[in-house]
């Protein structure tokens, strides 16, 4: 008994000191390697717990403003479970698609899944990926931004592998610019999405994460700056729950 109080206090201090372990590049990308390679296992489960069944429609409402029809070359970065590459997929039947991840854990979940012949997964670091310049029409990120071990990398890294005209779509939680609004956010995520990371997994951290990773990641404004600033243009913005998600279009000139 007394060993298991002393193995949840830990977790609960290990819950809130998670800035120490995601505040170096190299120190983030092993983190959520190792995060998400336990975060796995519920994390479907998750994702639709903590935003309240809404998450499906908000990664619809992503697929939605995107050019319709065709036959695009897609890219979905931190694809996990595969949400956004199956939508991929069944929207553009005669594209292609990739679904692209870190963690073999996640992937596993995506492959279980896929029953399109148009549709692969592969595990790569997303700022790394090692693929052609200019090689995809539409590239996707739900939740992939924030989890970026270098903001700026993986931003180049979207404008050198859109093609000119191409579109790239991200749905994550926004920040606020007011300090005091940032505080509010930071305790709501902390405590709903650690009480999820307790029922779910007996540790707090699993998805009080989210809250930290979030305090790293610069406010709305200042991303919107950052994605200017790597060439390429934000073309649509729309906000849910009351501001704290973010779906974005940007698009790469030419
Ligand atoms: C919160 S999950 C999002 C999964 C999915 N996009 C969704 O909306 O459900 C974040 C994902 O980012 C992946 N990830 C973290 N760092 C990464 C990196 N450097 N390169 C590729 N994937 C990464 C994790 O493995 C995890 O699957």
């Amino acid at each position: 008994m007394l060993k298991h109080l002393s193995l949840i206090k830990d977790r609960f201090n290990r819950a809130r000191n998670i800035a120490a372990d995601i505040d170096t590049p190299e120190k983030k990308r092993q983190f959520n390697q190792q995060h998400f390679s336990v975060a796995a296992k519920r994390y479907d489960l998750a994702t639709r717990a903590m935003s309240l069944g809404r998450d499906r429609s908000w990664k619809k409402q992503l697929i939605a403003t995107l050019p319709q029809g065709g036959t695009p070359n897609c890219l979905d970065l931190a694809t996990g479970s595969g949400d956004l590459a199956f939508l991929l997929a069944q929207a553009y039947p005669t594209g292609k698609v990739i679904g692209l991840d870190l963690t073999t854990e996640m992937l596993q979940l995506a492959k279980e899944r896929n029953n399109y012949h148009h549709l692969d997964f592969i595990c790569a670091d997303m700022a790394i990926t090692g693929m052609a310049a200019g090689s995809f029409d539409i590239i996707t990120g739900s939740y992939a931004l924030r989890n970026a071990a270098d903001l700026g990398a993986i931003l180049n890294e979207i404008q050198r592998l859109l093609k000119p005209g191409g579109h790239a779509a991200f749905l994550d939680f926004s920040k606020p610019v007011s300090l005091a609004a940032q505080k509010g956010q930071f305790l709501l995520l902390k405590s709903w999405c650690g009480l999820w990371g307790l029922l779910l997994h007996g540790d707090p951290g699993i998805h009080a994460y989210i809250a930290d990773s979030l305090k790293q990641f610069p406010d709305r404004n200042n991303l919107h700056l950052l994605i200017g600033e790597s060439g390429l243009d934000l073309i649509a913005s729309r906000r849910f729950y009351a501001g704290m998600l973010e779906l974005s279009l940007v698009r790469k000139s030419g």
